[in-house]
């Protein structure tokens, strides 16, 4: 019995492979590398010192995904396989309604074809839109501010209406809130193409010398120093998060929305200092005008989470500067 993940060979994705094989899972990665290569899954190769089944194919062909159903016995899917960048999405919107709930939408056909009825989903709490207030609790208003955050409300309403319609489904509906850090041993980490849209990757590229300096986007927010806050988490936190989440889907009556944070939140400019102090690097940066649809707060209530799953983040910021930078600085341009 295995359990498929799909766009495995991304950046959570691959931390989750050495987290599940670790806990003794097998697993077969799927992925198109759209944004990935398979030298990801060499390295967790390397890490776990086993072999990886590894198929590549996309999500949005019934076809492909039949192959992996009729080759292994899957008992369960954890489902990261799609796009994620917001302002691409904006611009073309069509290719993330295509790409996301299209192709969930046929992964969800072929898992009910061969009786796979068990589904943990990457969501994100970018559906939460703009929130009234912090910290964010699961129950609080959805909304999206742009195609790829509609892409996540859609495809949980649709879990839904699945669950509705076959109540043995089992579904977790993952809210992660922002991902950073690298397995410790610096061997896989976060690799964007271009230039980085997130914050952790454009400060260690700017660390590493890639960049010039680091744009702060807005220091005029109601937060602690007038930039935006948010929660960052681990990403081998998150990765525990979803072993928690397989061990307990049995268990779940109901579909199940959970935010994976931690519950704390830190600003731009305490982020930066963080990582000059893990990293004893400098991080240039100017203060330029606030980016468009930026929200001021956001960070997690994690209660939900440690009542369900038994699960918390135990990795602080530090922790996560130095594993983000450990990865940049062992691997400059990347895999
Ligand atoms: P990533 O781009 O590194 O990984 C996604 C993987 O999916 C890539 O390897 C890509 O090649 C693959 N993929 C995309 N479309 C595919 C398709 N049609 N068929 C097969 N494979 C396909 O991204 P990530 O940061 O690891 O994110 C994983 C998931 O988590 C995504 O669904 C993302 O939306 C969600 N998420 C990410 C963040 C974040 O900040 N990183 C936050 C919240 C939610
Ligand atoms: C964090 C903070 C920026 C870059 C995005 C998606 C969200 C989710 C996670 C997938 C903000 C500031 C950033 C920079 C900066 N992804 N910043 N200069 O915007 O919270 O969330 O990634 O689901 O959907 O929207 O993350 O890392 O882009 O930004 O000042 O060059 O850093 O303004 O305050 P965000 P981020």
């Amino acid at each position: 019995m295995a359990i498929l993940i799909t766009g495995g060979a991304g950046y959570i994705g691959s931390h989750t492979v050495v987290v599940l094989i670790e806990a003794g899972y097998e697993v077969v990665v799927f992925d198109n590398f759209c944004n990935s290569s398979d030298k990801s899954i060499k390295r967790v190769e390397e890490i776990v010192g086993k072999f990886i089944p590894l198929v590549e194919g996309d999500i949005r062909n019934s076809i492909d995904l039949e192959k992996v159903f009729e080759n292994y016995s899957i008992d369960a899917v954890i489902h990261f396989a799609g796009l994620k960048a917001v302002g691409e999405s904006v611009a073309e919107p069509l290719k993330y309604y295509d790409n996301n709930i299209h192709g969930t939408a046929v992964l969800c056909e072929v898992m009910q074809k061969y009786g796979c009825k068990s589904i943990v989903f990457s969501s994100s709490a970018t559906v939460y839109g703009d929130p009234h207030t912090t910290p964010i609790q699961e129950h609080f208003p959805l909304s999206a501010t742009n195609p790829y955050g509609r892409t996540k409300l859609f495809i949980e309403e649709m879990l839904r209406d699945i669950f509705v319609a076959d109540n043995q489904w089992k579904i977790a509906l993952l809210r992660y809130f922002n991902p950073v850090g690298a397995h410790i041993s610096g061997v896989i980490g976060e690799d964007p193409n271009g230039i980085p849209n997130n914050l952790m990757p454009f400060i260690t590229q700017t660390a590493i010398g890639r960049r010039e300096f680091l744009s702060v986007f807005g220091d005029d927010y109601d937060t602690v120093d007038g930039t935006g806050v948010r929660d960052y988490i681990h990403v081998v936190d998150l990765a525990l998060g979803h072993l928690k989440a397989v061990e307990k889907l049995h268990t779940f009556e109901s579909v199940m929305a959970i935010n994976l944070g931690t519950g704390r939140g830190y600003s731009v400019l305490e982020v930066v200092n963080a990582f000059e102090k893990a990293s004893n690097k400098a991080v240039p940066y100017k203060i330029t005008p606030r980016r468009s649809g930026d929200v001021a707060k956001c960070y997690a209530d994690p209660t939900y989470a440690k009542d369900v799953l038994g699960w918390e983040a135990t990795r602080d910021i530090n922790q996560m500067c130095e594993d983000s930078w450990r990865w940049q600085s062992n691997n400059p341009n990347g895999y």
